[in-house]
């Protein structure tokens, strides 16, 4: 049998990866039949690449329309594509393979093997841009321009060109390089770059960056490439003197002849082209199967919390409920009084109303992972009645990281807050319900956040008809999501 190679640009390049697949399936190629791999093309400082680049013109984009193929398989193949397991590329080809042979309904099919690989695979994605874009740190270094930032990272997965807008976004004003064993992002205030990435390792402190910065230019810096024209051009020679990295350039151009040499020598050697990269060194799947049953681990450790008072006189903590990974997380305000006695979120009232809601919504809550700001119940007593009361800023604030761990396992693609107390903890700062309603919020965590009113909102109101209205409206905001999280869609 014949096995076709197919050769991808770059690890993240999916439009290369839609227009081969396309080909091969209007060729009618099976998925035993086609062997993906990635280019080892070399590219350093001085071949900086531009956003988002693709190999989807080599691939032949004009290979025709190709069947139709369900959206959510494209959003789905957008995140799982990043994924670092070698095997990506060849598990999407199969699942398109299936879809488009008998097999239309297969994203509905939850238990299937391939399908839930692949979503373990895009949930992975997902959870790492986060953990990037909560836990990157800049360190300044200086040079004749003023201050830039440098900043160490080692993402899982191939992340680093999908998470680097974020910075963009959030310091735009300032020079910046986050460099990583996979790919490096520089940004010089008014373009986004990437290059290979470092092998470095995080560094302790400020002196440690600065050595950081000048190991990875050494690194970059290829003897057999050496064209001091174009290094002016890139950097100015007047800069030289100030940059912590300047200092190895007279040495790495006296010494380039012979390293050249002893790099030609060695390739041949060891009977490798010059051209080769070393690979990057894969996570295995089963390092993700260990990282979700971390949600357990949490739980228990979420269990004997004494961050706030609220602890003392609630029966127990009340921790999120659904899939791990989930596409859609809800949040909503705090344990009621049911959901204190039987430890788990939104069965009561309000938890009824909701799950109606979803279901009006077409949305199906055994595929939403539920949970609150706040994990345990405050209420005064009446009598013998346990009154709700509204947790206060402290209090949210001190459960705020707890939700932030449960996002950073359950890596959902899309948050929705369920009123005022959910919507602090996610932002951390108040937000009006009325203003942020309906728009997607660009938060420090990188999902696609949305506002909507607490369902006990709409049991206290007492007139029938504005309840009526109020209702169709928050069914509205969860339909809304219904299209941003289609994988948590009631299956059809
Ligand atoms: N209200 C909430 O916000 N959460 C629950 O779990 C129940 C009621």
């Amino acid at each position: 049998m014949n096995v076709r190679p197919v050769v991808l640009a770059s690890e993240t390049d999916l439009a290369g990866w839609r227009a081969q697949a396309r080909a091969l399936l209007l060729e009618g190629l099976p998925p035993g039949q086609v062997a993906w791999s990635i280019s080892g093309a070399e590219r350093d400082l001085f071949t900086l690449i531009p956003e988002q680049p693709d190999s989807a013109a080599a691939a032949g984009n004009s290979a025709g329309a190709g069947p139709p193929v369900p959206r959510r398989f494209i959003a789905l193949a957008e995140d799982a594509i990043l994924h670092s397991d070698p095997a990506r590329l060849a598990v999407l080809y199969h699942l398109l393979w299936r879809l488009t042979h008998g097999e239309p309904k297969l994203l509905a099919v939850a238990a299937d093997p391939l399908l839930r690989r692949a979503e373990v695979m895009a949930a992975a994605v997902r959870r790492d841009i986060h953990k990037m874009h909560a836990f990157v740190r800049f360190r300044t270094v200086t040079d004749d321009d003023g201050e830039m930032s440098v900043a160490w990272f080692e993402p899982a997965h191939h992340i680093v060109e999908k998470a680097a807008p974020f910075f963009v976004r959030r310091f735009s004003d300032m020079r910046w390089s986050i460099l990583t064993p996979r790919r490096c992002a520089h940004w010089d205030g008014e373009a986004l770059s990437f290059a290979a990435g470092h092998a470095g390792g995080e560094p302790a402190d400020d002196d440690a960056i600065d050595d950081l910065w000048r190991r990875y230019y050494a690194s970059i810096f290829n003897p057999a490439r050496l064209k001091p024209k174009a290094m002016r051009s890139q950097m100015p020679q007047r800069y030289w003197h100030n940059l912590p990295e300047a200092a190895l350039i007279p040495s790495l151009c006296r010494d380039a002849p012979a390293r050249a040499e002893a790099m030609v020598k060695a390739a041949a050697a060891a009977g490798l082209a010059m051209t080769a990269e070393p690979g990057p060194k894969e996570g295995p799947t089963m390092l993700l199967e260990t990282e979700i049953g971390n949600i357990d681990t949490l739980r228990r450790d979420a269990a004997g919390c004494r961050a706030c008072p609220l602890y003392a006189p609630a029966s127990q903590m009340v921790f999120g409920e659904g899939p791990v990974p989930a596409p859609l997380m809800l949040v909503g305000e705090q344990p009621g009084d049911q959901e204190d006695l039987t430890g788990r979120p939104f069965i009561g009232p309000a938890g009824m109303l909701l799950d109606e809601a979803l279901r009006d919504a077409g949305l199906d809550r055994r595929a939403v992972y539920v949970t609150n700001a706040v994990k345990h119940f405050k209420f005064v007593m009446r009598g013998k009645r346990r009154l709700h009361q509204k947790p206060n800023a402290i209090e949210i604030d001190a459960c705020r990281s707890w939700l932030q761990r449960e996002i950073a396992v359950v890596a959902p693609q899309t948050i929705v807050a369920l009123g005022a107390t959910a919507a602090r903890a996610l932002a951390g700062r108040d937000l009006r319900i009325g203003t942020s309603r309906g728009r997607s919020l660009t938060l420090d965590i990188h999902h696609d956040v949305r506002v909507t009113v607490h369902p006990s909102y709409l049991l206290r109101l007492p007139d029938e008809r504005a309840r009526a209205q109020e209702y169709q409206a928050f069914v509205a905001d969860l339909a809304q999501v219904a299209q941003l999280a289609p994988l948590a869609a009631v299956r059809s």
